[in-house]
């Protein structure tokens, strides 16, 4: 047996199985081979009467070691053959669950005869989320425990269970308090015991087919349909829960290791499992001293209650710190209030809140309109208008009122965090926390590391990013940060498309083929082309706009004649509602652009220009990022593009998208673009790390962590 990851001792005459494998105890080879000799040590020895598994640390085993999906074949032992033997052991066996049973880790106490977990436990199978299928039996066991409709919308959702919701379900048999759960454990072994009770398997329960409701695997098929998606897990799942209802364990078994053994391989599963990592090496700092004193964050302030503010606030708040909301005059602070208040009672009509709770949440957030009432907040976050003198202002009263040690942030999407940093009198405690819209929504924080930002700074936030329920992601100083910069050159050729004669349509639906909720018309008609035109404005004033007359007409066009998009009812498109229809007078309008700028008409624009066209630049912009080391890794910017953008997670974000097509092609077709478009500008030339991977063969994903 592996003495280190899992030990068998007695205690009495019950056998208890200990997994100790930091930090999840995720089953690893070692793990796994472990567990083989630990049952057979069991099956050797009469006189241990039944047998308690639990792990060590933080968690129960949090599933299968992901690492172990990129190699050519898992190392034996499999997990169909410990979890059968396991199973087949002629004493009770009970699993004592604490912290989470996830994946393999649910798989392994679904194996076992009975289960017993904390109260502040959970369990789930999330594999659908790594673009795979619960591949340990889970498709089988599951279902004959809890029937076919509760195992199949589990599995679906890879939603995490709380341990009350899974006592109610049939998952657990057993939830106990806060108490020692090996204690607790092996007092139900003695009851089970004492009340005769033997082995319970799971594998020898049958669906009754009486118990399925009528058609629940056509509709989930036709739910699929209707909303598709890459992940080439769902359809699998939907076979597998089916085959629990109408074959036998062994059938099932077999074709749930056949189809997670599909899923696996596909290029979408690679991309979900980076997604997964990527999110967690994001919140790695690289070259930090270990010993970093953290500042605490007990009281945030935020200035400005306005669409971002408000936004900013609600994040804390639903985690019970309290916020002081400052505003310029009492209207506006009722009104950034109120639509606070107006968002949760959206979630209370939705049943996601109680109106009590929205009472504790509105009762932690007090608004203000004197900036001195922050002066006892730890952290104060700016979200004014966009503008710097404002901003500048604004940053020096917080280096005024703000106690020392605070953290002060500005949520500026364009302007200079170094100039905001001195404006505040106090550059080591400056930042940006670039939240996306809305921001209580969406998960992406963009932290932004200024050029004097003290390290206990950075680290604070972005352990503070995590608390709230953000992903973090360090970005260096520079116009738009990382999402932004590159949206930028997507946003460009998107334009000087429709210059030449694709439609907006035409354009959107190119980019959604690819798995993106919507293409840069439709998003810029959302976010609104003024906010679009601003940026423009914004960039000409920074003075690093190219000297190209044609740069971004058609915003520039559409914003001077009051076409904002979806808030007025016409934009790239015009509205009927929120539908959007094509509109000939933006035809019109880009014909005439086209005609003053000298740009030829043409109607030959296939979908595979589009895609290449739009994302090609935003890769090589990302490459342009990562020398001059505004990101650390590649990865990170997946992270931001698949958090803040919508970047279709199963192709992993674009630069491990640009690492599937080969390095080498998107070089080539920037090349061929630089020569058929012209390359006046330097929109095509090539990032000098793009031409230095390609030259060595080398990916994005081979590239180590990039400081500038
Ligand atoms: N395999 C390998 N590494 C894992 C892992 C796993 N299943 N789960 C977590 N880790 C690693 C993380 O990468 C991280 O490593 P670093 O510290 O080096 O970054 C470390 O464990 C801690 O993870 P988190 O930062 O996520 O810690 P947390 O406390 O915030 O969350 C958790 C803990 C809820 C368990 C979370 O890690 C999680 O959701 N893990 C994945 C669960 C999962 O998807 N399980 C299914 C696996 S597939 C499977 O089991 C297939 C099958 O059927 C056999
Ligand atoms: P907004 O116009 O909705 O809100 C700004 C608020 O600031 C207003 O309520 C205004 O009364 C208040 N304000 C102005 N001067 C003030 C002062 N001196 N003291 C206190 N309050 C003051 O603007 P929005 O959209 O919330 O943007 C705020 C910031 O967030 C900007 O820097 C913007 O670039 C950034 N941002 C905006 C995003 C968006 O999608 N709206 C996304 C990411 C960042």
């Amino acid at each position: 047996m592996n003495q280190t990851v899992v030990t068998l001792d007695k205690n009495g005459d019950i056998g208890v199985i200990r997994i100790d494998n930091p930090p999840v105890n995720a089953l690893s080879q070692p793990v796994r081979a472990g567990l083989q000799a630990a049952i057979e040590q069991v099956q050797a020895d009469a006189t241990i009467r039944a047998v308690v598994v639990h792990a060590a640390g933080r968690t129960f085993v949090a599933g299968a070691d992901i690492n172990e999906f990129s190699l050519p074949e898992l190392p034996p032992p499999g997990f169909h053959e410990i979890f059968d033997q396991l199973e087949r052991l002629n004493r009770p066996v009970i699993a004592a669950i604490h912290g989470t049973a996830l994946g393999g880790g649910l798989e392994l106490a679904l194996a076992c005869h009975y289960r017993i977990a904390l109260e502040s436990a959970k369990v789930g199978l999330p594999e659908v989320h790594l673009g795979i299928l619960p591949g340990a039996g889970g498709t089988q066991r599951l279902p004959r425990l809890i029937g076919a409709q509760a195992a199949l919308n589990m599995i679906l959702k890879g939603e995490h269970v709380a341990a009350a919701k899974a006592l109610q379900l049939g998952i657990l048999d057993a939830v106990v308090g806060d108490e020692d759960l090996l204690a607790a454990a092996l007092r139900y072994a003695r009851e089970l015991l004492s009340q005769g009770k033997g082995p319970r398997r799971t594998s020898e329960l049958t669906v009754d087919p009486a118990s399925v409701p009528a058609g629940l695997f056509e509709q989930a098929r036709a739910a699929l349909q209707k909303r598709p998606t890459g992940n080439p897990a769902p359809a699998r799942i939907i076979d597998c829960v089916e085959a629990a209802v109408s074959k036998t364990f062994a059938e099932g078994a077999a074709l749930e290791k056949r189809l997670v053994e599909e899923c696996r391989r596909t290029q979408e599963s690679a991309a979900l499992r980076h997604r997964f990592f990527a999110e967690r090496e994001a919140a790695k700092i690289p070259g930090l001293p270990r010993d970093l004193e953290l500042r605490t964050i007990k009281r945030v302030g935020v200035v400005g209650a306005g669409t971002m503010g408000g936004g900013i606030a609600m994040n804390f708040v639903n985690v019970g710190i309290p916020v002081r909301i400052v505003e310029v005059e009492q209207a506006a602070l009722e009104r950034g209030l109120g639509v606070v208040r107006k968002n949760y009672e959206i979630s209370v009509t939705r049943g996601r809140l109680t109106a009590e709770e929205v009472e504790q949440r509105m009762a932690l957030l007090q608004g203000t309109l004197d900036y001195a009432d922050l002066a006892d907040c730890d952290l104060v976050i700016e979200a004014v208008f966009e503008d710097l003198e404002l901003k500048k202002k604004v940053c020096t009263r917080l280096g005024e009122v703000c106690k020392p040690g605070a953290i002060i942030a500005s949520n500026t999407s364009t302007l200079d965090i170094d100039v905001l940093a001195e404006a505040s009198g106090r550059p080591a405690d400056f930042l940006g926390m670039h939240f996306f819209s809305p921001a209580n929504v969406m998960r992406l924080l963009e932290v932004v590391r200024g050029a004097k930002t003290a390290p206990a700074v950075l680290v604070t936030v972005v352990n503070l990013a995590k608390t709230i329920g953000k992903v973090p992601v360090v970005s260096g100083v520079c116009f738009g940060f990382i999402g932004n910069r590159m949206l930028e050159s997507y946003l460009r050729e998107a334009e000087f498309l429709l210059l030449e004669g694709a439609s907006p349509a035409q354009i959107d639906a190119a980019i959604q083929s690819l798995g993106l909720p919507m293409g840069p018309c439709r998003m810029l008609d959302l976010a609104g082309v003024d906010v679009g035109a601003k940026v423009v404005f914004e960039q000409a004033k920074a003075g690093i706009l190219p000297p190209d007359p044609s740069y971004r007409v058609v915003v520039q066009k559409l914003y001077e004649l009051g076409r904002y998009g979806q808030k007025t009812g016409a934009g790239y498109y015009k509205y009927d509602g929120r539908m959007p229809l094509e509109d000939p007078e933006v035809e019109t309008i880009c014909r005439q652009l086209a005609a003053e700028h000298g740009i030829q008409r043409r109607s030959d624009i296939s979908e595979q220009e589009i895609i290449e066209r739009c994302l090609y630049p935003l890769i090589n912009e990302g490459a342009k990022i990562l020398e001059e080391g505004i990101a650390y890794r590649a990865s990170d910017i997946d992270v931001v593009w698949i958090n803040g953008y919508g970047f279709p997670d199963y192709r992993g974000g674009p630069m491990f998208w640009a690492d599937s097509i080969g390095l080498d092609r998107i070089a080539e077709r920037l090349d061929h673009y630089a020569q058929v478009r012209g390359n006046e500008y330097g929109y095509w030339t090539r990032a000098a790390l793009l031409t230095r991977l390609v030259n060595e063969g080398r990916k994005f994903a081979d590239l180590g962590i990039m400081q500038g």
